[in-house]
Order: structure tokens, then C-alpha cells, then sequence
């Protein structure tokens, strides 16, 4: 069969390393060309038979077996592929990939390919939460690094947590998806890398509704795609999160506390009973104004209404920026501007005393609200960086992954 596209699949040590073989199936289905490299670890857990009857493909094992003139070099090897995937990956390969070791066939590979690499770790979950191993997913994944994976549940060694394999179907659609469109920012939304464990985040989203009487509100258009997307992305990266949704016709995030609240007085109340938190990103659309007295009956027209009294509403994200006990070290607001966009949002940066913005435009011209891309801006006191556009969730997964790496960085 003739496929499209060519994977250098990196089979290392663990339990997991049979799942390899479900997987080579998975991708040749989606057109891919599997060659595989078995380090001596994972040797121990399948054969260099299975694999090559699987990927109907020569196995490589060997650094100093490829010497041969007929043999494919290390350095052919990583360039004659779209990819690099390696599945599953032991704490011990993603420690040598973090410091360069270079002593087997497939670190050579590893070291010298220019080409994207994907990592689907598995390990116990100890290992996993290691101090070493996150540093090690930090640092890979700020040099490009993409991680799938793990999966939380029943280990082989009967421990529960992170540290599964993710399911092969997860992985291939992954690879999948990011052979369609590799122009796409490498990154994962079904990644759930722990780089935030142990941190807190607080999340607000979608619009307020201000009541004018029982049936009758103040909103916006805000449709809480972008919060929704965030607090599930920070949540994947290992953080506990709550989302403080206004009314939104989301469902809500999977394994996230979400507070449902109406209008902007519940939302600020209901932040403030979750601090402390490590990081509070606000991005719901707080309607600004709420009617002073509403009417607690449906306002009839005969009663001919001619103006509404208002009322300015807290400002959640000022609030919780400015200086106070338990001010979260990361406080990040959204500046959601028809015009002058990095200026209004520069503004709002130090008017609210917060410590990143992230900038868009919003507007007819636009198809910010309701639509499922961004385009967005990241400001911080010092510099601007312009993301490209992506989907909403691309955005949380980015912003996430920006948000580890300043908390890390404030470790005393
Ligand atoms: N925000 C908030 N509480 C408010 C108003 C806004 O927490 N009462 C937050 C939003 O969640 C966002 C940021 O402040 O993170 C900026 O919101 P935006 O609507 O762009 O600006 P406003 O402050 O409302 O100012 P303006 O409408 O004048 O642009």
C-alpha cells in the first residue's frame, strides 16, 4: 500500500510499549508509513518481529549496526520522515532528550532530527510528578517539544495517577490532525502534561446578565468560548481549576469545578471564596452597568418606562490585581477592543494593576465573538508578542503553557 506520509515511530523501555504495535496499525489506517526504532529497554517488552510485521518495515535497534553502506545512517534515519513520534516514552528517554545524551540509536536520532517531534510519555505516576521529570516536560516543550499524554488511571504496577500511556486512537488522531494542517501551532488539546500541578487557577468566563426585571437583562455578545477553552487547557496541564461561568450555552469543561453565576456581583464573590490561587485569568465580559432597583414584576409597557437608572459594577479583575494579602502571583485580563487595540489594552494592563493581557479585536469586522478562532496578543509590562491565528483552544493550550513557565520561573 502506498501512504502518504512517513513516521519514525521510537518504541522505548515500559509496560506500555505493546500498545505500540495497536498504534502502527492506527497510523498506517491514516495513510502513514511506520519505521520503527526499539531501544534495548523496550526490547524487553516487544519484539523487533512484531514490529516488523506490523510496519512491514526493517526494525532498527542498533547505533553502530548502520555503518553498513546499504544500511539508512542515524542522520537518513531522522530526515527521512515527516515526524518523529516517540510512544511510549519512558522518563528515562525524555531525561536524555532534555540534556542531549546522545548513547543509543534513538537519542542519535533524536539529537540530529530537524524534523517536529512528538512525545507520548508513560511512566509510573511517581516518576511522572517528579520534580526531574517536569523540568524535563518544561523545558522540551518550550524548545517545541510535543507532548500526548499521559492518560490518568490503574497503572501496571497497581498505582493510580498520570502516567498511562494515552489510548493509541488518541494518539494517531493527534498525529493525524497534525499532518492535515502543520501549519497549525504545534499544540495539543488533549495534552494533559502536569506542567501546572500542584497550582491553583481561577478562571471567569462568558457574559453577565444584569437584571432589568424578572424576564428582562443587560448582556453582551461574549459566547464564553475563549474562557471555557482556557480553563479546560489549564486544567489539562495538571492545574486545579474553577471556572466562574456567567450564562453560557457551553457544556461544562470536563473535571473542572465550574460555579454558575449570573451577574457581576456573584462573579466577584464567587472569585474571591476561591482564593488563594496561583493564577487568575479574567476573560468573562462583565457587563459594566447594572440597574440600580429592578423591578421585581415584569415591567409593563403600559407603565411607559423611558429610562433605566445604573449602577458601575465591580471591576472583578481590577479587584483582584490590585495590591492586598493573597493577590495571585499571575493575575491576567482580556482587553476586547474595536480600535486602537495594543494602546487600550496597555491602558487596561496598569489601570487594573494586572500582569499580562491578552489582547483582541473584537467587532462586526470580526468574527471574535461566537466564532471558534482568536487572534490575540500577549502584553505584559515590558514586551508584546502577536500570536497567529488559531482556535480558541489553541489559545488556552498556549496560554497555559506561558502560564507554567512564568510560575516555574518564580519558584524561590
Ligand atoms: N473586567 C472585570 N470586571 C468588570 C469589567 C471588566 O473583571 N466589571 C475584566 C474583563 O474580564 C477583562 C478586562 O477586565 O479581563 C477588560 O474588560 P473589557 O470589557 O475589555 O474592558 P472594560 O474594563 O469593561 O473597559 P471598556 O469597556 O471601557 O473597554
Amino acid at each position: 500500500m502506498s501512504h502518504k506520509y512517513r513516521i519514525l515511530l521510537i518504541v522505548s523501555g515500559g509496560i506500555a510499549a505493546y500498545k505500540s504495535l495497536e498504534l502502527i496499525r492506527l497510523l498506517n489506517a491514516i495513510s502513514c508509513d511506520v519505521t520503527c526504532i526499539l531501544t534495548r529497554g523496550g526490547k524487553n517488552f516487544v519484539t523487533p518481529l512484531s514490529l516488523a510485521s506490523l510496519s512491514e518495515n526493517k526494525v532498527y535497534e542498533d547505533l553502530f549496526s548502520l555503518n553498513d553502506e546499504n544500511e539508512m545512517g542515524h542522520i537518513e534515519l531522522s530526515k527521512n520522515c515527516n515526524l518523529v513520534l516517540v510512544a511510549p516514552g519512558s522518563a528515562d528517554i525524555i531525561a536524555k532528550m532534555r540534556a542531549g545524551i546522545a548513547d543509543d540509536l534513538a537519542t542519535t536520532v533524536l539529537l540530529c532530527t530537524k524534523k517536529p517531534i512528538f512525545v507520548a510519555p508513560a511512566m509510573n505516576v511517581r516518576m511522572w510528578e517528579n520534580a526531574a521529570t517536569r523540568d524535563n516536560l518544561q523545558e522540551l516543550t518550550s524548545r517545541g517539544v510535543n507532548f500526548i499524554g499521559p492518560d490518568k488511571g490503574e497503572m501496571a504496577c497497581g498505582e493510580y495517577g498520570y502516567g498511562r500511556l494515552s489510548e493509541p486512537n488518541t494518539i494517531a488522531n493527534y498525529i493525524s490532525d497534525f499532518l492535515i494542517s502543520p501549519q497549525e501551532p504545534q499544540i495539543n488539546t488533549e495534552v494533559s502534561s502536569q506542567l501546572l500541578f500542584g497550582k491553583k487557577a481561577v478562571v471567569t468566563s462568558g457574559p453577565t446578565h444584569e437584571a432589568i426585571d424578572p424576564v428582562r437583562y443587560v448582556t453582551n455578545h461574549s459566547s464564553g468560548q475563549q474562557g471555557h477553552a482556557i480553563a479546560q487547557a489549564l486544567s489539562k496541564h495538571g492545574a486545579e481549576t474553577v471556572l466562574v461561568s456567567g450564562p453560557t450555552n457551553l457544556p461544562n469543561p470536563n473535571n473542572i469545578k465550574v460555579v454558575n453565576v449570573k451577574t457581576a456581583i456573584q462573579m466577584l464573590d464567587a472569585c474571591e471564596k476561591e482564593m488563594p490561587a496561583d493564577v487568575v485569568v479574567c476573560a468573562a465580559a462583565v457587563t459594566d452597568w447594572r440597574i440600580e432597583a429592578p423591578s421585581k414584576q415584569k415591567l409593563k409597557k403600559s407603565e411607559k418606562v423611558k429610562s433605566l437608572k445604573l449602577s458601575e459594577n465591580p471591576d472583578i479583575l481590577a479587584h483582584l490585581g490590585q495590591k492586598r494579602k493573597n493577590r495571585p502571583p499571575l493575575v491576567i485580563g482580556f482587553a476586547a477592543e474595536t480600535e486602537d487595540v495594543i494602546k487600550n489594552a496597555k491602558k487596561k494592563l496598569f489601570e487594573k494593576s494586572c500582569d499580562w493581557v491578552v489582547a483582541n479585536k473584537v467587532g462586526a469586522d470580526t468574527n471574535t465573538f461566537g466564532g471558534d478562532r482568536n487572534k490575540v496578543q500577549l502584553i505584559n509590562k515590558t514586551k508584546t508578542e502577536s500570536w497567529p491565528e488559531m482556535s480558541k483552544a489553541d489559545v488556552g493550550n498556549r496560554l497555559a503553557i506561558k502560564v507554567a513557565e512564568h510560575l516555574s520561573d518564580l519558584k524561590p
